[in-house]
C-alpha cells in the first residue's frame, strides 16, 4: 500500500515489523488474514479506547472475512496495569477457548500494550501478539522493543517478559482523540530519541514543533516512523538490555526521582522533560557540553509545551527518592549524559553535588 512506512525490527530470533500509515486501523483485518492464523482473533483494549476506536477494528476484521473477535475490555489507567487485570484477561480468553495460534491484539496506550503483551507472552506459552498502540508514547516507545509486563505493589514493571510482537500497527489518525497532555507526554520521548541518536532529526523538530503539536497528522506519521527506527536500532543492538539500551533512559534517572517527589502530580513525560534538562545541566557542570546544547534542548522542551522548571517537586525529596532506588543501593548510580546533541554516554562517576545541583536547576 502506497502510504505505508514499514520498519523491520530484528531482535534476537524473532521477526517483527512496524507499519505506520494513516487509516491503517481499517486494514487490521486484511493484515491478520494475510498471516497464517486462526480466523478468530482476541482483542485486549482499554475502555477509553474501546469507545473511540474499537468499532473500526471490528469492522476491518469482519470486512476481511474474520469471525467476530473475542474482546476483553480492561479499565484504563496505570493503576490497572496489575495482576488483577492480567488475571481477568486470562479468565476471559481461556473461557473463550483460545488456541496456540489465536492472534492477540493489544489496542490502547502503553499500559494496554504492556499488559496485553504480557498476557500474549504467557498464555499457552506464547500467543502471536499484535500491538496496536493508540497513544504517541506507545507508538514510539512502549510498543517497540518487546518489553511487556505489569506493576506490583513493590514497584513499576517488576513482573514481565520479553515477547516481540509479530507486528506493530500504527495509525497516526487515532491520535486525533488523544488528550493534549498525553500528546505532550509522548513528545518528551520523541525529543529523547533525537537527543541520544539523531542530531539532524533534532534540528528538523526544532523547525517544526509548532506544526507538529497542532497536531499535524502527516508530520506526526513521519516523526513516529523516524522514532520507531531509532528505538528499533537501539533494541536490535541490545535486545536484552545489557548495555546500550540504557541510553533510552536519558532523562529518566532524574525524571523518575522528580516524578516520585511530585507524588505523580508530574506526568511521566513532564518528569522526563525536566530530567533531560537536569541531565544537560549536570553535563555542563562536568565540562562535557557548553551552554549551547543545553539551551537548545530547553527551548525545544518548552516549544512542546513541556516544563523546563517545576514547583511540583522538591529537589531534596527527589534526591531522597534517588537514594531509595534499589539500583542505587546495590551499586553506584549511573547517569546517561549528553556528549552533544545526538549522542550520549553512560557515566558512573557523577559527584553528589553535581546531582544535587542538576535537580535544583529544574526546581523553582
Ligand atoms: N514496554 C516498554 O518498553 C515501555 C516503554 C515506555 C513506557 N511503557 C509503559 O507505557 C505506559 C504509559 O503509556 P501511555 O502514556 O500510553 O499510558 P496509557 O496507556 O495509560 O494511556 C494514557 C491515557 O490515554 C488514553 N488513550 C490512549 N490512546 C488514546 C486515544 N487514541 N484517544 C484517546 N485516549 C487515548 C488511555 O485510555 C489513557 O487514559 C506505562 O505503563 C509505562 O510503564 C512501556
Ligand atoms: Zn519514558
Amino acid at each position: 500500500v502506497a502510504n505505508e512506512r514499514v520498519i523491520p525490527i530484528r531482535a534476537g530470533a524473532s521477526h517483527c515489523e512496524a507499519v505506520i500509515a494513516p487509516g491503517l486501523i481499517d486494514r487490521v483485518g486484511t493484515r491478520l488474514a494475510a498471516g497464517l492464523f486462526a480466523d478468530r482473533a482476541a482483542i485486549v483494549v482499554d475502555a477509553n479506547v474501546a469507545v473511540l476506536h474499537l468499532e473500526r477494528v471490528r469492522r476491518s476484521i469482519a470486512g476481511a472475512g474474520g469471525q467476530e473477535p473475542i474482546v476483553v475490555e480492561i479499565p484504563p489507567g496505570e493503576g490497572h496495569k496489575s495482576l488483577a487485570t492480567l488475571s481477568a484477561i486470562y479468565d476471559a480468553l481461556l473461557a473463550a477457548g483460545i488456541e496456540r495460534n489465536t492472534p492477540l491484539l493489544g489496542v490502547g496506550g502503553g499500559m494496554t500494550t504492556d499488559v496485553a503483551g504480557f498476557a500474549a507472552a504467557t498464555l499457552l506459552r506464547g500467543l502471536p501478539y499484535f500491538a496496536i498502540p493508540t497513544s504517541l508514547l506507545a507508538m514510539v516507545d512502549a510498543a517497540i522493543g518487546g518489553k511487556t509486563g505489569i506493576n506490583h505493589a513493590a514497584g513499576k514493571n517488576l513482573i514481565g517478559a520479553f515477547h516481540q510482537p509479530r507486528a506493530v500497527l500504527v495509525d497516526p489518525e487515532v491520535l486525533a482523540t488523544l488528550p493534549a497532555r498525553e500528546l505532550r507526554s509522548g513528545m518528551a520521548e520523541v525529543i529523547k530519541h533525537y537527543m541520544i541518536r539523531d542530531a539532524e532529526g533534532f534540528a528538523r523538530l526544532e523547525a517544526r514543533m509548532p506544526e507538529v503539536m497542532r497536531p499535524d497528522p502527516a508530520l506526526l506519521a513521519e516523526i513516529i516512523a523516524e522514532n520507531i527506527a531509532i528505538k528499533a536500532a537501539v533494541v536490535e543492538a541490545d535486545p536484552f538490555e545489557r548495555d546500550v539500551r540504557a541510553h533510552l533512559n536519558f532523562g529518566h534517572t532524574f525524571g523518575h526521582a522528580l516524578e516520585q517527589a511530585s507524588r505523580y502530580a508530574l506526568s511521566h513525560g513532564e518528569a522526563v522533560a525536566l530530567g533531560m534538562c537536569a541531565a544537560m545541566n549536570a553535563a555542563e557542570e562536568l565540562g562535557m557540553i557548553d551552554a549551547g546544547p543545553r539551551e537548545r534542548l530547553r527551548r525545544l522542551v518548552a516549544a512542546a509545551g513541556l516544563p523546563t522548571r517545576t514547583d511540583q517537586a522538591d529537589p531534596e525529596a527527589a534526591l531522597a527518592a534517588m537514594r531509595a532506588d534499589k539500583k542505587v543501593v546495590s551499586g553506584r548510580l549511573r547517569f546517561i549524559l549528553p556528549e552533544r546533541i545526538g549522542s550520549v554516554t553512560i557515566r558512573g562517576d557523577v559527584p553528589p553535588e553535581v546531582v544535587r545541583g542538576a535537580l535544583a536547576s529544574v526546581c523553582v
